[in-house]
């Protein structure tokens, strides 16, 4: 009895749904994701505008472990989900969300329900990306001295914070290009130069980038003749 009452209950929420025109594939959120850095705020905008505040906004995240509630906002009333008291804010006539104080635990998909005057209900997610700010690049190079045409240089670039995601090495202020001579790995942290010639004199940077931040580092190649 009790089960023929719940399946009539989610059937009349989906004919609820349908009646009042749930358009899933209806775009609310720019493409691509959102990157944000580990202590900062982002906000996830949408591109909705409307005259007057939308009746109910509803935003939903999920890390992996299933979906949860980060904030609701029905008829003026707020409810924030677990975790997200004081950490989160809603605009009531774009629906967009910002988030304060992030960590790496807010990676994941958001999903955003509205429900419109019309009433119309839009649905749509984005990825939210969280990165560690990069600090302390550092290029460790060859302690011993180089004899041009017969020595060869490692150079290596890491940083002591942050998640890298590219390198890009600069020999002077021209970006270094590889050649017979200098080899990059295969993610370009570092460079292989064999043999040492007396033109490799000179300071090389490393710059380390991710979505949120970059770092640069120098180091000066000696090679004697
Ligand atoms: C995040 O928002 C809070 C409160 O609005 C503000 O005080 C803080 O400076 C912001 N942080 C960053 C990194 O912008
Ligand atoms: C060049 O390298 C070889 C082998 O590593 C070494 O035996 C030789 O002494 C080096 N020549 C000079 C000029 O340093
Ligand atoms: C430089 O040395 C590191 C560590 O010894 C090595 O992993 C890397 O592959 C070398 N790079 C090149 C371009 O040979």
């Amino acid at each position: 009895m009790s089960t023929s009452i719940m399946m009539t209950g989610a059937f009349f929420t989906a004919v609820v749904l349908l009646t009042t025109g749930l358009c899933s594939g209806h775009a609310v959120l720019p493409p691509g994701p959102v990157n944000g850095a580990v202590g900062g705020n982002v906000t996830f905008n949408t591109i909705i505008s409307s005259e007057g505040p939308i009746p109910t906004i509803i935003w939903n995240f999920d890390g992996g472990s299933g979906s949860a509630l980060v904030i609701s906002v029905s008829s003026g009333v707020a409810n924030e989900g677990p975790g997200y008291e004081g950490r989160v804010s809603v605009n009531s006539f774009t629906g967009s969300l910002e988030l304060k104080q992030i960590t790496l635990g807010d990676t994941g998909t958001y999903t955003v329900t509205l429900i419109t005057s019309k009433p119309e209900t839009l649905t749509d997610s984005a990825v939210l990306n969280v990165y560690e700010k990069i600090s302390g690049a550092e290029i460790t190079g060859p302690s011993e001295p180089l004899i041009a045409g017969n020595s060869s240089a490692n150079l290596s670039c890491q940083a002591a914070a942050g998640t890298s995601i590219s390198w890009e090495w600069l020999k002077g202020d021209q970006p270094l290009s590889p050649s017979n001579r200098i080899t990059f790995s295969e993610d370009k942290s570092s460079v292989s130069i064999s043999p040492v010639e007396s033109s490799d004199n000179g300071e090389y940077q490393c710059r380390l980038s991710n979505p949120v931040s970059t770092d640069t580092a120098s180091y000066t190649l000696t090679v004697k003749l």
